[in-house]
């Protein structure tokens, strides 16, 4: 069973729960080898605090000692370890060194004797240098053996693994077979030669189809992707699982990661390393160390440098800013660079999954940082829920402070005042004065010596916007015309413009019938409550300038706007709950405006579209028809409450 926990763009905190304990993701597994154990699972399991593994069963199966004594006793006696084991099946052995003399059912009947919690299919491992035909062909001999072991697999949970080559439209639909089956977690496979070969951008393509045809419902491991430096990447990307062999393997031939790559121990100038393994050594001490113990060292330096950046990827995650951890990573290696270039290809695929708004500010870290879903929301929102006040603009240049009607209060006023709608061309494309408190306007840092390719595109896409919005002039800020007299009332304008960006144009209609009355605080005038025809609709919260929506404002949308429109359907049996405020779980949705996006105001609706409470959606559409467990919508207020 698998529940969201946290998310931030495909990513998610995830609770993994298995007969041998829930694991939180992401984890990574550390590849035991049976034979060798470098480092021994008990320490693992207390020392480093993994709390799962993986090991190969085609090994074990293979070896009549082991063989035997882990069919006495069972994986877990054998290793000493209490936690979550995986085992794989030998496919990457046929990878490296051809075919295997197994079968998919004896592999998997193995895997189920020797108490695996997690076994794994014997699949096809499709090399990237395969033709298409090939690779297809392969695959469905991959999915029905997938079949097979979900037939056979009893307790034991199954690994259905995703292949298809580099191919996307192979990966999607290989994934979207193995989301039918009754398989526990997906890993993606066949990509260990693409991360030897530094081939990210196939990675990412790889990866981001596989995960369009995925269920939600299940973990997604990464098979063999354990180095750091694609750790933040990958999550980012909604791997779930990884798992490392390269922390001994490399390690036997004295060679060291770091999160900008794998250096030889010969060929170090220093080692610079204040790891628990590594503190107090120098590079000299240890070329001179015995074989064994140095290997055992570097090992556990190279697994502390996995937990020590898996630690940072979470924090980050948390934080709604793994993004941010993604873009600095990726610049640590050209070719990782080149997987995050390669995701602007999916940012229809990742706007779905961002959150409508999060704490903390978006920081830039470069001209990249534009292809991230939440730069496409905004200017997609610009052009479909804009609706400008005037037909003449007043263009004004970015400025650091923020939000921007502060600095420029005079300038804004006098434009205004002579019929002119203020506009700030800036890194997030054309800013009019009325959004410029929201989220992500003014919770978003940027350098204030801007880069040549974002200056540009800022100042194409107001053009663009100009001419689209329906302006028939636009000035520079320095030639508006003195002494206007024009009225307006900038509260008003800027009221009713967020609602048209959040909820929509017609929503906004409803939400705004007059006579309209905003209460401001007192302390920083900013707008706190929409009260429209005496009705308390809508609060603007202080933080992100957005809003929260009120039952009396969701009724309104409700009578105005047909379904499925910001709604979220539950079936009878959880109307009592919801009404007294209680929150959706995904059990219960009957169905889900396919526009929601994550923190998303939604109204909770009975079958019959009568709207029963506000709240904020947690999950997306189809997660909340694929999930089986854990909440959809965080809910405010029941109509009971009022
Ligand atoms: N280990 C690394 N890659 C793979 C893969 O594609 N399939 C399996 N079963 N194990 C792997
Ligand atoms: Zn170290």
């Amino acid at each position: 069973m698998f529940e969201i926990i946290r998310r931030d763009g495909l990513a998610r905190i995830g609770k993994f729960t298995t007969r041998s304990g829930t694991i939180e993701t992401p984890a990574l597994l550390p590849v035991v080898n049976p034979k060798i154990c470098t480092v021994p699972p008990r320490e693992l399991y207390d020392r480093f605090g993994f709390k799962a593994l993986i090991t190969n069963s085609y090994i074990i199966r293979n070896t009549p000692a082991l063989k035997e004594k882990a069919q006495e006793v069972g994986l877990h006696e054998m290793l000493d370890f209490p936690g979550v084991i995986m085992t794989d099946s030998g496919t990457f052995q046929s990878h490296m060194y051809g075919e295997v003399e197994v079968t998919n059912e004896e592999i998997v009947e193995f895997q189920k004797s020797i108490g695996t919690d997690i076994g794994t299919v014997l699949d096809i491992f499709t090399e990237p240098d395969w033709s298409h035909a090939k690779t297809k062909a392969s695959l469905e001999t991959t999915l029905e053996r997938t079949q097979k072991a979900c037939e056979i697999k009893g307790e034991m949970m199954i690994n259905g693994v995703v292949q298809g080559s580099i191919y996307t439209d192979l990966r999607e639909y290989s994934a979207s077979r193995m989301a039918t089956m009754d398989v526990d977690v997906h890993p993606i496979g066949g990509v260990v030669p693409l991360m030897e070969q530094y081939r990210y951008a196939e990675l990412v393509d790889v990866v981001m189809s596989s995960k369009k045809g995925l269920n939600p419902n299940r973990p997604v491991h990464l098979f063999g992707a354990g180095h750091p430096m694609i750790l933040a990447l990958a999550t980012l990307m909604g791997c779930d699982l990884f798992d490392s062999a390269s922390y001994a393997k490399f390690a036997r031939d004295d060679r060291i990661m770091f999160l900008d790559g794998t250096f030889r121990l010969q060929d170090m100038q220093t080692l610079d390393c204040q790891c628990p393994a590594c503190r107090g050594h120098t590079l000299e001490e240890l070329r001179r160390m015995e074989k064994g113990k140095r290997t055992k060292l570097i090992a556990e330096h190279n697994l502390y440098q996995i937990t020590q950046e898996l630690a940072l990827v979470k924090r980050y995650l948390r934080e709604g800013r793994l993004w941010e951890l993604a873009e600095i990573r990726c610049r640590s290696h050209p070719a990782l660079l080149d997987g995050l270039r390669r995701l602007k290809e999916y940012q229809d695929q990742m706007e779905l999954y961002d959150p409508i708004s999060r704490e903390g500010a978006v920081f830039y870290t470069g001209p990249e940082s534009r292809n991230r879903p939440v730069y496409k929301r905004y200017l997609d929102r610009l052009g479909t829920r804009y609706v400008p006040p005037t037909d003449k603009a007043a263009l004004f240049p970015d400025c650091q402070g923020k939000p921007y009607s502060r600095p420029y209060a005079e300038q804004f006023d006098k434009a205004r005042r002579a019929g002119y709608t203020p506009i700030v061309v800036t890194p997030w494309g054309p800013v009019p004065a009325e959004l410029d408190e929201m989220y992500p306007l003014a919770q978003s840092l940027f350098p204030s010596i801007p880069d040549e390719e974002t200056e540009t595109e800022s100042e194409r896409i107001a053009f663009q916007f100009l001419s689209m919005a329906g302006f028939s002039t636009a000035v520079d800020c320095d030639s508006i015309p003195e002494g206007g007299d024009v009225e307006y009332d900038a509260d008003k304008l800027r009221a009713k413009a967020v609602a048209r960006y959040q909820f929509g144009i017609e929503a906004a209609d409803a939400l705004f019938r007059e006579p309209v009355e905003l209460v401001t605080s007192r302390k920083t005038g900013k707008i706190r409550n929409v009260i429209s025809d005496g009705e308390h609709v809508l609060s603007m919260r202080a933080g992100d300038g957005l809003y929260t929506l009120r039952m009396e404002g969701a009724k309104r949308i409700v009578s105005a706007v047909p379904a499925p429109h910001m709604r979220v359907a539950v079936s009878d049996d959880a109307v009592p709950f919801v009404s007294e405020g209680k929150n959706v779980f995904c059990q219960f949705v009957i169905s889900c405006d396919p526009e929601t996006r994550p923190m998303e105001e939604v109204i909770v609706t009975d079958k019959d579209d009568r709207p029963i409470a506000t709240g904020r959606a947690f999950l997306i559409e189809s997660e909340m028809r694929q999930m089986k467990k854990g909440m959809a919508v965080k809910v405010r207020s029941g109509s009971d409450d009022e």
